[in-house]
């Protein structure tokens, strides 16, 4: 009998936990960040060997404290200013790699959400490693995920952590990389820009079913922007004898790819049930920014603030780069990667534009407060 009313209580309190773990915490939305360098917050950070790797002068000399976190900015990164409008977050949810450092902040920041992303990968495996050794391609970030969800099982029970992870949102961005690995192939005719689109595009959906089969039902994609009008892509230009103008061939495979990956999203959100998606048009933001620099508040668009020769782009940023004293005023922090500037203009637009022109079908505050039937 006593031993009977032990157990009762038992369960009693279990209960009164798991509601209140419920009510308190897995009710608000967390937010979780896959892909590439315009997320990575310091995930790459933990290779030693990796070379893509932002934890180092001139980056982060406008974080707070100028301390270079590995966020491949002069300040905040996309993904906390992602962050920052859609959960009022004052920054990203931290590296996976950083929270399974202990299993205490594991559990005390379980409940805000997780970043993958890692600088150099992208939608295919082996994208990154020849030219980085060390990066976390998609397909192990989502096994990352597999293993916080089953963290979050442990705790919240199955039922509680898959309502927890279907009012989350998921943000991926992914396909720059894979894009820039295969630019030699093509320029030599190896590689044809319908295959490889149609071979990413396979791959990616292969990607968003098994996030969707762990729980994620909410997916706000940022699309690849105009690569060709990076200042590396400028110089590599030059080098071909232009006039360091866009790469045209660069952006026609951004534009195939964002228009592959948009009809790739309404299939797959038509095939699983409870799926609601947002798909960023970075390629327009980016060329809005670049067309119209004097309305959208830039002045240079085609020079890196931090680097080194033709475009500030002929070496990456590092100590002893050359560094413009006027961040806010450029669009490329480096070779490759945006200011903290035009990354808060970019996300306030993936955040609360109107109209399809860059976001579709809807802008990703509006994904973020959508609850769905599960
Ligand atoms: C999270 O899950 C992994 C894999 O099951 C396990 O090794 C780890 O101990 C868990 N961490 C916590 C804090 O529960
Ligand atoms: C929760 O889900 C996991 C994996 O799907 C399964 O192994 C486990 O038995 C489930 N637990 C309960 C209590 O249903
Ligand atoms: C590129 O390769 C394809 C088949 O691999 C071939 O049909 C085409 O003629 C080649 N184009 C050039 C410009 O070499
Ligand atoms: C994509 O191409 C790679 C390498 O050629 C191949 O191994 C893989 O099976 C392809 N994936 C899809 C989904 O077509
Ligand atoms: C640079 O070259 C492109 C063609 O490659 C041309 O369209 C553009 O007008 C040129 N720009 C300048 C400033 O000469
Ligand atoms: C989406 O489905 C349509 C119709 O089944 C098909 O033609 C198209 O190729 C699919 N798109 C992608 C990206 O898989
Ligand atoms: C930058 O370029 C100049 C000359 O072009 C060179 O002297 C200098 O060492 C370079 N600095 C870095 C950090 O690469
Ligand atoms: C975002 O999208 C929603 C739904 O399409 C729309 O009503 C709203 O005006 C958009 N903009 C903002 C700022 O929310």
């Amino acid at each position: 009998m006593k031993g009977r009313n032990t157990l009762v209580w038992l369960c009693a309190i279990t209960v009164g936990i798991v509601i209140k773990m419920t009510m308190g915490m897995a009710i608000h939305p967390a937010m979780f960040l896959f892909g590439d360098s315009l997320l990575d917050v310091g995930t790459n950070n933990h290779f030693h060997e990796c070379t893509a790797r932002a934890d180092h002068p001139y980056y982060g000399i406008d974080y707070p404290d100028s301390i270079a976190t590995g966020r491949f900015s002069n300040g905040l990164s996309s993904a906390d200013l992602l962050a920052w409008y859609l959960n009022d977050y004052e920054f990203s949810p931290p590296p996976f790699l950083t929270l399974t450092e202990s299993s205490a902040t594991l559990q005390l920041e379980l409940f805000h959400g997780t970043n993958f992303a890692s600088a150099g990968s992208g939608i295919l495996i082996d994208t990154g490693h020849a030219h980085f050794k060390r990066v976390v391609p998609l397909w192990e970030q989502i096994q990352q995920f597999a293993t916080i969800r089953g963290n979050i099982s442990q705790l919240l029970g199955n039922g509680t952590a898959d309502l927890f992870l279907g009012i989350s949102t998921c943000i991926v961005s992914v396909g720059s990389n894979d894009l820039f690995e295969h630019q030699n192939a093509l320029v030599q005719n190896q590689t044809q820009p319908d295959q490889l689109i149609a071979n990413l595009t396979a791959t990616f959906a292969i990607h968003l079913q098994n996030l969707y089969d762990l729980g994620a039902r909410k997916f706000g994609i940022i699309g690849v922007p105009p690569l060709g009008c990076c200042p590396k892509e400028r110089y590599i230009d030059t080098q071909m004898g232009g006039n360091g103008s866009c790469v045209d061939a660069m952006n026609d495979l951004a534009q195939a790819f964002h228009a592959s990956t948009e009809s790739l999203l309404r299939n797959f959100s038509s095939t699983n049930q409870g799926v609601v998606y947002s798909l960023g048009n970075t390629y327009n933001i980016i060329m809005d920014f670049i067309d119209n620099r004097r309305a959208s508040g830039f002045e240079v668009v085609e020079t890196a603030c931090c680097g080194n020769g033709t475009f500030n782009a002929e070496s990456g940023c590092e100590l002893g780069s050359k560094l413009c004293p006027n961040r806010k005023n450029y669009i490329f922090w480096d070779e490759f990667h945006p200011t903290e500037a035009t990354a808060r203009r970019a996300a306030l637009t993936l955040a609360y534009a109107d109209g399809p022109e860059f976001v579709t079908p809807m802008n990703f505050s509006t994904l973020a407060k959508a609850f769905t039937n599960m």
